[in-house]
């Protein structure tokens, strides 16, 4: 599956853009501020639409315009081409699929982009919200019904906590009952991904750097010795003082371990990009061995934070993940030696001018 035609109207600096990918890798190369950065979050947006630069979508549109539009063929072998569509104004944002318009689920499903940047070496250096995003990224792809249970479990935790916020807790085990139900649902498809991911991870972190003993650990957000029911009775007297719920799957999280040790407090800063390289490229793996559609690959700027060993490793990788990868970075050279790549595009960033340049050398 690809993206083999991407149209983009009004978004940051790109005032209009039409561009067909390569299905393998395409470069993207500019000085600073050329809108490189602009380009990924363009497809980004196509896959997930929300940006991951800005909280609100809004702040993508062009100045002095008050809409975007991004569009994109999808070519997928098992089944028909199909067109997506999103436009975002201020009104809000519109999703179609084939002119019909559509969930946010559902474009996730039908274009699932992945993204790695330079901040993404915070999966395990930030607080757990970040790393709960990750697995459910994962988990949503592979569980049909996680979604569902998910929605479900949040709904009645807001519910409780305004039970406790009242003080009016005296029907509490109704909610309790339901939280459990849909609790454990969401934490044993949680642990279930992360098993899968854990040997994936192992080995290509190995790939990249020689590391000793790893191991990927599953935090469910409750104490392992008791069960989520127990967990939820222990806690009440705190949750009822505090006036919110303290345990449960919306507190789950998981850590890398080196040699049994939380590796966020003591390996280098590049052993932590490699880390997190690996987590992202296990997921896509992952994903790739178990879906018959591909994940997009979103790479921005990562050759600045990597050395060119693993600038690469990484190039040689995605190659043979043998899906489509979007690659930015000032210099065509900063990627290594292109000659193992049997096809890739090139394509020339400047002021929001996006220029298709393979054949040519250019100067950026
Ligand atoms: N909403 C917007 N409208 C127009 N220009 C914008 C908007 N948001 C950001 N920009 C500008 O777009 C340019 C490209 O940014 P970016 O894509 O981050 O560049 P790069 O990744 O190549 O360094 C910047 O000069 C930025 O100021
Ligand atoms: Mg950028």
């Amino acid at each position: 599956m690809s993206l083999n035609k991407l149209d983009i109207y009004s978004f940051r600096n790109i005032r209009k853009a039409s561009i067909k990918p390569s299905s393998e890798i395409n470069f993207i190369i500019g000085k600073n501020a050329s809108g490189k950065s602009s380009l990924l979050e363009a497809i980004y947006i196509l896959g997930r639409a929300r940006s991951f630069r800005s909280p609100s979508s809004k702040h993508v549109i062009q100045f002095e315009k008050t809409e975007l539009i991004v569009s994109g063929n999808i070519y997928e072998q098992s089944k028909y081409n199909f067109h997506l569509g999103i436009q975002i104004s201020n009104s809000g944002c519109i999703i179609r699929i084939n002119q019909e318009n559509s969930g946010k689920a559902e474009l996730a499903h039908s274009f699932p982009v992945l993204l790695i940047h330079p901040k993404s070496y915070k999966l395990l250096d930030d607080g757990p919200q970040i790393r709960r995003e990750f697995m459910d990224w994962g988990v949503f792809n592979d569980e049909t019904f996680f979604l569902d249970n998910w929605r479900k479990y949040k709904k009645v935790l807001q519910q409780r906590n305004s039970l406790l916020k009242t003080k009016k807790t005296r029907h509490i085990n109704v909610w309790d009952t339901e939280l459990v139900q849909c609790g454990t649902i969401v934490s044993e498809y949680r642990k279930k991904y992360l098993t899968r991911l854990e040997s994936v991870f192992i080995e290509i972190s190995r790939y990249f750097f020689n590391f000793d003993q790893l191991e990927l650990i599953y935090l469910s957000g409750w104490d392992k010795s008791e069960s989520f029911t127990q967990a939820l009775e222990n806690s009440l007297n705190k949750d009822i003082k505090y006036g919110f719920s303290h345990v449960g799957p919306h507190r789950s999280d998981f850590q890398v371990l080196l040699d049994g040790k939380f590796a966020k407090h003591f390996v280098s800063r590049g052993q932590l990009k490699i880390l997190m390289l690996a987590l992202n490229l296990a997921q896509i793996k992952l994903f790739n061995s178990q879906n018959q559609n591909k994940v997009c690959v979103l790479i921005d700027d990562l050759t600045a934070e990597l050395d060119l060993v693993n600038t690469q490793k990484l190039l040689n990788y995605l190659v043979e993940l043998n899906c489509q990868v979007f690659m930015s970075s000032t210099e065509l050279s900063n990627f290594g030696d292109l000659n193992k790549i049997s096809d890739y595009n090139v394509f020339h960033v400047k002021h929001g001018e996006i220029e298709l340049i393979n054949n040519f050398i250019c100067s950026t």
